[in-house]
Order: C-alpha cells, then sequence, then structure tokens
C-alpha cells in the first residue's frame, strides 16, 4: 500500500491522465483486498475475521467498478486481455 501517489500526475498527459488514475486505483483495491484478507488470516477474533472478510468483498466490488470505468476508455486493454485469456485457454484449458 501506499501513503503518497507513486506517480507525478502532473508529468503525464491528459489524454492518459485518467486510465492512469483508474489503473493506481486498480492497484490500491487489489492491495486493500490482500491487506484485509491477511489480516483475516492473522486474527483469531472471529468478528474481526468476519468484518474484515465482508470489507474485502467490497474491495473487489471496488475492482470491478475501476476495472470497467478502465475498460470503457482503453480499448488496447480490452484487446490484450482477451488474447490472455485465450492463451490461458489453450495452455490450461477451460
Ligand atoms: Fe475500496
Amino acid at each position: 500500500m501506499f501513503a503518497k501517489e507513486p506517480i507525478d500526475l502532473k508529468k503525464i498527459s491528459k489524454e492518459n491522465s485518467d486510465k492512469e488514475i483508474l489503473r493506481l486505483a486498480l492497484c490500491a483495491e487489489l492491495d486493500a483486498i490482500n491487506f484485509y484478507e491477511q489480516m483475516a488470516e492473522y486474527t483469531d477474533d472471529e468478528h474481526i475475521k468476519m468484518i474484515l472478510l465482508d470489507v474485502a468483498k467490497e474491495e473487489k466490488e471496488h475492482v470491478g467498478e475501476f476495472q470497467e470505468l478502465l475498460l470503457r476508455r482503453d480499448k488496447e486493454q480490452v484487446e490484450e486481455m482477451e488474447e490472455g485469456k485465450e492463451e490461458v485457454r489453450e495452455l490450461v484449458g477451460e
């Protein structure tokens, strides 16, 4: 996780800044999922565990929100994701 922006948004072209913001937001959400799930694994308190896992689940929804916005703006990403899925199907199967 990061306490400050890991990149200087002022140095990014306006054309790409929204995509970069969305990618950073995705990174933050994925980090949050790992953090909450790891903390849930670590605690023996069932209530804390329950809430941590519930929050981790909410973060997964946030990933979906940012991904959807990114995919609407980055058609190359859409194509490359499809290529990646196809490669996995070929190598691993359905
Ligand atoms: Fe979130």
